[in-house]
């Protein structure tokens, strides 16, 4: 397994492009699933999560096309039973289930697997799917899904963590061939479901209301091909954000839309530094005394649970007292563990972290977990004194599309080590 040697005490400069949005295309690949028509799909990233997506893809019989950032797909002959040795590996593949229901009436996908940052239900998906007419069975880790035909139904998404970014576009994948009106209410409000509602409506659904709690998708006889270019990466945007904030003097992040980062760009203002943006750039800059944060993650447009465990790397070194309160995935702090190996004095109590600042991490060797506490520890090695070996890099190779190239563009010295 390759591993990544972060040589710390670099400064960072210049400018970093942002890419497509990984959240934003996985579900936008599925939905290809609900024409027999040629999409083509541009700004998709190079990312081993949409390899495994597109190898999905490809097993149900979808003919695939891939020249760097564009993605064509024709889905004219499909089968509804997904291959477990792939779905297992990404929890993401559950949004094949929508449109393969929506287009087939038919879904087998294998049971996803819980993760480093806690389980992962899909009640509210299988609820969802219920309610417009089909039959769920889950038996042997699987589950089948059978409709003989969809019906428009009103249907309630919100969890006891909030709405569920993922469900929602199931339903809404699920909904745009049934027959009648779906009304979605306690929906997601992320952007990743507006690019997504934005590239059904291109194929010909009737969806309106998406980015509120409340979405109306009235049923179509059947949708045809279309083209769209995918929304910039805000996870990834905010992540060299904060690369910025803990080693930069100033960074700029280019080719995103500010628009999807307010509660980010607010948190790192109240942490004391300066950032202005244009139409699609944003800057940061020191700005004098840094200030330790009270943050608490939640839906969107609230603070992003994606960004948590990058802004607990911030604030370890930050002078004074933060709390930061996980809301979404209470478990979601694989990332405090491996931090506190480099010198980070981090109290975890149930799904609050109490992070008393010190005046400098050092290198470790360390280990990468879930995609965002993996780049949370690239980013804490960045200051720290010496060397921080991170292992498991498949991890952040996940989310982040040659996230050591783009840090070595703006001063830092990242080195990949292949596995032997
Ligand atoms: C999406 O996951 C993202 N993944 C996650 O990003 C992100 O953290 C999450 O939304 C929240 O913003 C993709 O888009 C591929 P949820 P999703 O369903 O849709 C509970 C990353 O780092 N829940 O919105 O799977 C759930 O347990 C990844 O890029 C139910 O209870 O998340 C959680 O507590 C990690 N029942 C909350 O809702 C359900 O049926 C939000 O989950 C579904 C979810």
């Amino acid at each position: 397994m390759d591993k990544i040697l972060v040589h710390g005490g670099k400064i960072l400069e210049g400018d970093v492009r942002i890419g497509g949005s990984k959240n934003s295309a996985l579900p936008i690949l599925a939905a290809t699933l609900l024409t027999k028509e040629k999409c083509v799909i541009d700004r998709v990233p190079d990312l081993s999560d949409i390899h495994y997506m597109l190898t999905i893809l490809s097993s149900l019989g979808a003919e695939v096309e891939r020249a760097s950032g564009v993605v064509q797909i024709r889905a004219e002959k499909i089968i509804t039973e997904a291959p477990y040795e792939i779905v297992r590996k990404m929890r993401a593949s559950v949004c094949i289930l929508g449109p393969l229901l929506g287009r087939e009436k038919s879904a087998k996908v294998s049971l996803p697997g819980g993760c480093v940052i806690g389980d992962r239900p899909i009640d509210l998906h299988l609820k969802g799917f219920e309610a417009l007419g089909a039959k769920v069975t889950v038996k042997g880790g699987d589950i089948f899904l059978h409709a003989d035909k969809l019906k428009g139904a009103r249907i309630n998404l919100r969890g006891r963590h909030g709405p569920t970014v993922l469900g929602t576009g199931n339903i809404m994948m699920a909904a745009v061939l049934a027959e009648g009106t779906t009304v979605i209410e306690g929906a997601a409000e992320e952007p990743e479901v507006v690019d997504l509602a934005r590239f059904l409506t291109a194929m010909g659904a009737r969806i309106s209301g998406a980015g509120t709690q409340h979405i109306e998708i009235e049923g179509v006889a059947e949708l045809h091909g279309a083209n769209h270019t995918v929304i910039p990466d805000r996870i990834e945007a905010g992540t060299f954000l904060v690369a910025g904030a803990i080693a930069g003097t100033r960074v700029t992040i280019t080719r995103t839309e500010p628009e999807h980062l307010g509660a980010v760009i607010h948190a790192l203002k109240e942490a004391g530094f300066n950032l202005s943006h244009t139409s699609d750039t944003v800057t940061i800059s020191p700005n004098g005394a840094r200030k330790p944060l009270h943050l608490e993650t939640i839906p969107y447009p609230g603070f992003p649970t994606d960004m948590q465990a990058q802004f607990c790397a911030m604030l370890a070194t930050m002078n004074g007292t933060s709390v930061v309160t996980e809301t979404v995935f209470p478990q979601r702090f694989m990332h405090v563990a491996e931090l506190k190996r480099m010198g980070a004095n981090i109290e975890l109590i149930d799904h609050h972290a109490t992070i008393h600042g010190v005046e400098r991490l050092s290198g470790a060797p360390v280990m990468a977990s879930d995609l965002r506490a993996s780049a949370a520890l690239v980013l804490a090695a960045l200051p720290a004194d010496g060397v921080t070996e991170i292992n498991r890099v498949y991890h952040i190779d996940r989310g982040y599309e040659a996230i050591d190239e783009k840090l070595n563009g703006l001063g830092a010295h990242i080195e990949r080590v292949k596995a032997k």
